[in-house]
């Protein structure tokens, strides 16, 4: 007998927009839709029907053509009373999430968010709490956890191949253009405080969930927040003032007396394997985790070098380091996280990325933010509904 088929549909907004297009609707929707849905426990197959909603009408209409979708409006309330809109999701500029979302709630439906989920702790606890007392679901995307790379760290934590952990070290950070001379890869309110832009809002939030969830809880945050490049042209051509800082460095004290440094910086040029590189020391052994890939050095393979500036390096240090097996497949994250998601709105399965843990993110990146404003380390204290 034919498995039951049922429908959920998805209001998706920002979806003209990078996160939105890229990752949420081709990556993630639609290829749900090519493999068929998603399987729930009874057997029932759970197939996403998006309703595309943005500012641009033309932009809508284009991308609905490409891929063969027929809803899709600029009236967010309209799309949000459609019939069979149960889920919506938010991929807009993070200044306009508050809003949409709360009209989302009030509407009943369950709501699906990229992070930060609001530009304050206390605007992203009262979604949480909004979303709580209206009775619907609320996940935020934690899409770092994902990750090859992050998840073979996570095997050898849960493994106890670093003994006790000391340090983590993690570099992020590419070279964004200017957009003089050649075209910015990041849209411009990136770079403006008064448009929710900013490095530390936008990377403290996953370095939250990435050193409690890999690691510890974060008990402290020390940062230096920089506006490196004071001027940029924007989409249009236009030069406008940098407003929000395009480098954050931070020190985060973690439970065991691990301590965290994290430089997160839109003003670097990549002299490493990947975009994104933690380094674990632990009194057992180490591990480089990138994107991807991980790599270990135990301490019974340690070598022993001797400071000696007179003489060139006489070791390939790279090599002493071994691979970490794959031993498993590795779906696009944004893509697996989705489907977790719609496994607790259609059957109630568990999804610990909830509003709450969207606000700890964002109160990560506030405290980092008055840290650096106050020039002093700032305890993280713990939320609440
Ligand atoms: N999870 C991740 O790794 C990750 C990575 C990058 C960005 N993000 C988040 O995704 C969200 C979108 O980021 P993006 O890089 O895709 O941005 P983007 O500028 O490419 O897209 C923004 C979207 O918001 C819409 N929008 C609505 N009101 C707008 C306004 N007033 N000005 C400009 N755009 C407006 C745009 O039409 C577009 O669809 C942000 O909240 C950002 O923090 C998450």
């Amino acid at each position: 007998m034919a498995n039951e088929e049922r429908s959920v549909g998805i209001v998706m907004n920002g979806v003209t927009g990078r996160m939105g297009y890229r990752q949420h609707l081709v990556r993630s929707i639609l290829a749900i839709r090519e493999q068929g849905g998603v399987r729930l426990p009874d057997g029932t197959i759970l197939r996403p029907e998006p309703i595309l909603v943005g500012r641009n009408e033309n932009k809508l209409a284009a991308i609905a053509k490409e891929h063969g979708l027929d809803r899709w409006t600029t009236d967010l309330g309209e799309a949000l009373s459609t019939a069979g809109a149960e889920i919506y999701f938010d991929a807009q500029v993070t200044s306009h999430r508050v809003e949409s979302i709360s009209a989302a709630i009030e509407a009943g439906l369950h709501v699906y968010t990229e992070k930060p989920i609001a530009e304050d702790t206390e605007a992203a606890l009262r979604l949480g709490r909004l979303a709580r007392d209206a009775g619907v679901k609320a996940g935020v995307v934690q899409d770092k956890l994902f990750l090859p790379g992050l998840r073979k760290l996570k095997r050898l934590v849960d493994g106890g191949f670093f003994g006790r952990i000391l340090s983590v070290r993690g570099e992020f950070g590419y070279w964004v253009f200017e957009g003089d001379w050649q075209e910015a890869q990041r849209p411009s309110w990136n770079y403006r405080a008064e448009d929710g832009g900013g490095i530390t809002i936008d990377m403290f939030c996953h370095w939250r969930y990435v050193l409690e969830e890999i690691f510890a809880p974060v008990r402290s945050v020390q940062a230096l927040a920089a506006t490196h490049i004071p001027r940029r042209v924007d989409e249009r051509g236009d030069t406008y003032d940098c407003t929000a800082d395009d480098a954050a460095y931070g020190i985060f004290e973690l439970d065991g007396g691990i301590v965290a440094q994290i430089n997160s910086s839109w003003a670097t040029r990549v002299f490493r394997d990947e975009l994104v590189e933690f380094h674990v020391d632990g009194t057992e052994g180490s591990a480089v985790a990138g994107l991807r890939r991980c790599r270990v050095q135990h301490r019974t393979m340690t070598p022993k070098p001797v400071w000696n500036p007179d003489l060139p390096a006489g070791e390939d240090f790279r090599s002493q380091w071994q691979e970490v097996p794959d031993n498993d497949e590795f779906d696009n994250g944004f893509k697996v996280q989705w489907e977790l998601f719609l496994r607790h709105v259609a059957a109630g399965e568990p999804f610990p990325w909830d509003f709450l843990a969207g606000a700890r993110g964002v109160q990560l990146a506030e405290l980092g933010l008055r840290s650096a404003e106050e020039g002093r380390r700032i305890p993280v204290s713990e939320l609440s509904l």
